[in-house]
């Protein structure tokens, strides 16, 4: 069965490396044969996470067609930037609406439980956006996904992209394609079972 990823750039600013990242992990997991859906969260408002107001209104119902997306994909590829060495308040507050989702109508739904994730960070910064990696990974395992070890980290991302595209160095390239080869195997593995 061909594996469904999810593509999804934690970051909505214009001009975004993370968006820019998330468009060549697209490429190379189609190359690589999955079947690929890639999203921007400017298309899926939510309000800061508030439990009196899930309480009131329930789940918002852009998190719910998240959630439901998430869930209909084997894997999800995220490309976080960093903030203050850590995860962005966009990213951290889709995780969390998403992880308050309890059922779909009358049967039990929990979206992330069982995704197998793989990380991508991009920043001009020398780090690359690596540490902000260890919490995003901290926090998706917490939720219930599998986070897969491969990442790829772009540093110095204002000029690590060719007109294309494409990643113009070789080694953050294969780092790329080494993740995305990580995620299928994993997700083709979940399906054989
Ligand atoms: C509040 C804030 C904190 C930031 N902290 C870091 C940081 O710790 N490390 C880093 O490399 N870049 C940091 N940056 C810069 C981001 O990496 C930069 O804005 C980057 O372009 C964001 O990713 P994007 O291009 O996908 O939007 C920070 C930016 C903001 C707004």
């Amino acid at each position: 069965m061909i594996p469904k990823i999810l593509v999804l750039p934690g970051s909505n600013r214009s001009g975004s490396f993370n968006a820019s990242l998330a468009a060549a992990a697209s490429v190379e997991l189609a190359q690589q044969g999955a079947d690929v859906t890639r999203i921007s969260l400017i298309d899926y408002p939510l309000p800061i996470v508030d439990e009196d107001l899930k309480t009131r209104s329930g789940i918002p119902d852009n998190a719910m067609k998240l959630g439901r997306l998430i869930a209909a994909h084997d894997g999800v590829f995220l490309s976080c930037p960093e903030y203050n060495s850590s995860i962005p308040p966009l990213l951290k507050n889709m995780i969390d609406w998403v992880s308050l989702i309890a059922s779909d109508g009358d049967r039990p739904f929990k979206p992330w439980k069982g995704r197998y994730v793989a990380l991508g960070s991009a920043s001009n910064g020398k780090f690359s956006g690596i540490r902000g990696l260890y919490h995003v990974r901290s926090v998706l395992m917490n939720v219930g996904t599998q986070v897969i070890s491969e990442q790829c980290s772009v540093g110095g991302a204002a000029d690590a992209f060719d007109e294309d595209g494409r990643l113009k160095d070789e080694r953050t390239r294969a780092m790329l394609s080494t993740a995305c080869k990580s995620l299928l195997t994993h997700c083709s593995m979940m399906n054989s079972r």
